[in-house]
């Protein structure tokens, strides 16, 4: 299928690893060029060479997209050295399992900054670009826990909330200029972090990691697996594709049915 992807240029913060790298590769499938950004020079660079190596042209920006600074400068560097920016996926993101009394208002203040105002900054930066080219998408990677609360982690789970709700309102406020604004909100796909749950449970149960994987999958997973980095990228590309033309302010659940069941024993 064409998706009309071919030279556009890719916005994708978070891209050393996990989900990011899988959107970034997703995307240079399609043609695109790349500007990715994360902490991490190593990780972003070897992100940036397998990108190269299905096709894409690939720079990346070392950039904490918690300091309004380095989000301007990455914005401001990225359309000078691409030409422009037609499409920001806003995944960088994160949580922190803590119960409600034991997180500090300084750690409330770094996951909003992390899930939610990197974001806000972010799309204030890549507007007037959109605007100018004419339009453009920015998708954010929220997650089903700003939609269904998942227990010790209230943070994040309000930063997610506020993230969907923030991509509604900004969707009807630039739909006039051909922007399309869109989250997906992915929940139990295996990246490094559910790795290390799935281990950790394995240890405590006694089980190799494979068995610990599909007892935690089977318990709670409607699909029965978890899914994959791949499967979250699909729906961020077909959102920013022209097939996808007619849609905004919606939210993709990449959950395998997570949110819409009810597990009970
Ligand atoms: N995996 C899931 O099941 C799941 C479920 C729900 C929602 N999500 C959401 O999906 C997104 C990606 O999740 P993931 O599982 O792929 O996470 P991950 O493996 O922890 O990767 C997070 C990415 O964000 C980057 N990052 C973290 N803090 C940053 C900062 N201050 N500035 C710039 N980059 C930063 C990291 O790179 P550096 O360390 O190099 O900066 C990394 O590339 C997140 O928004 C997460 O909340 C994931």
């Amino acid at each position: 299928m064409e998706l009309g992807l071919k030279g556009k240029v890719v916005l994708v913060t978070g891209a050393s690893r996990g989900i990011g790298r899988a959107i970034a590769l997703a995307f240079s499938g399609e043609g695109c060029r790349l500007a990715l950004a994360s902490r991490t020079e190593e990780a972003l660079a070897a992100v940036s060479k397998e990108a190269e190596a299905l096709g894409a042209e690939a720079r990346h920006w070392i950039t904490d997209v918690t300091d309004p600074n380095q989000v301007e400068s990455l914005v401001g560097n990225v359309s000078r050295v691409l030409g422009g920016i037609d499409v920001l996926v806003n995944n960088a993101g994160g949580s922190s399992r803590k119960a409600f009394e034991a997180v500090s208002d300084d750690e409330w203040e770094r996951i909003v900054n992390l899930n939610l105002f990197s974001a806000i900054r972010l799309s204030r930066a890549v507007l007037p670009h959109m605007k100018e080219r004419g339009g453009g998408q920015i998708i954010n990677i929220a997650a089903l826990s700003g939609r269904v609360p998942r227990l010790g982690q209230i943070a994040s789970n309000a930063a997610k909330a506020a993230l969907i709700n923030f991509t509604e309102s900004l969707a009807a406020e630039v739909a006039r200029h051909g922007i399309r604004v869109n989250a997906v909100c992915p929940a139990a796909i295996l990246t490094e972090r559910w790795q290390e749950k799935v281990a950790h449970y394995g240890k405590e149960h006694g089980l190799p990691f494979e068995q610990a994987v599909m007892e935690l999958a089977g318990k709670s997973i409607p699909l029965g697996r978890f899914g994959l980095p791949e499967e979250v990228a699909s729906a961020v590309v077909f959102l920013a594709s022209e097939r996808a033309g007619f849609i905004t302010g919606v939210s993709i659940f990449v959950d395998g049915g997570m949110g819409r069941s009810v597990s009970i024993p």
